[in-house]
């Protein structure tokens, strides 16, 4: 049996894409959020996820004495230090074809930049946002008359088929 955790703060889509993919898998999936009213964490209490409220500055502590094979970033919004990356192989997930577009907002930027392809980054995390070493890589073309939405929606559908491909691969 192999143990995740994944790191999210926000909406958690990409959270419980995860979890439905390993539902099957013999692979448990825990959540670890900073932030007490994240909605990431209604998605864990619904699905019967073990979840954690940990404070960013507490991470290492937590981490200290648990084993988990992989941490996994969804949307956690926060540079994690070395002390804690050093407990680990922590992965994240960007929604841009990196390096371009590193940071905040990148599909926003991405769309009005009118680029003609954006897409889904993994990587491996360092102490630099987006940075990482690059695991891998899915394109999304931004079709003439997309809105934002809809290259949103693109996206996040993209996201959640790679990243648990990404975290099954790396688990092996
Ligand atoms: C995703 O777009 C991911 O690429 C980025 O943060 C977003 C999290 O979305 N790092 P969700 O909370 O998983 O829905």
């Amino acid at each position: 049996m192999k143990h995740i955790l994944v790191f999210a703060s926000g909406d958690g889509s990409n959270f419980e894409a995860i979890v439905g993919h390993f539902l099957d898998k013999n692979v448990s999936v825990e959540l670890l959020c900073d932030k007490p009213n994240a909605p990431v964490l209604a998605r864990a209490k619904r699905l019967g996820i073990k979840f954690y409220i940990v404070k960013f500055e507490d991470t290492r502590d937590f981490l200290k004495n648990k084993k988990y094979n992989l941490f996994v970033l969804a949307g956690y919004m926060r540079i994690l230090p070395q002390e804690v990356l050093d407990l680990g192989t922590f992965i994240n997930i960007h929604p841009s074809l990196l390096p371009y577009f590193k940071g905040l907002d990148a599909i926003r930027r991405a769309y009005d930049a009118k680029v003609s392809t954006t897409g889904v980054s993994v990587h491996y995390v360092n102490n630099e946002v987006d940075c990482g070493k690059i695991i891998a890589q899915s394109g999304v073309k931004i079709e003439e008359k997309m809105t934002f939405e809809e290259l949103e929606n693109k996206i996040h559908v993209v996201e959640h088929a790679l990243y648990s491909k990404v975290v099954e691969g790396l688990l092996k």
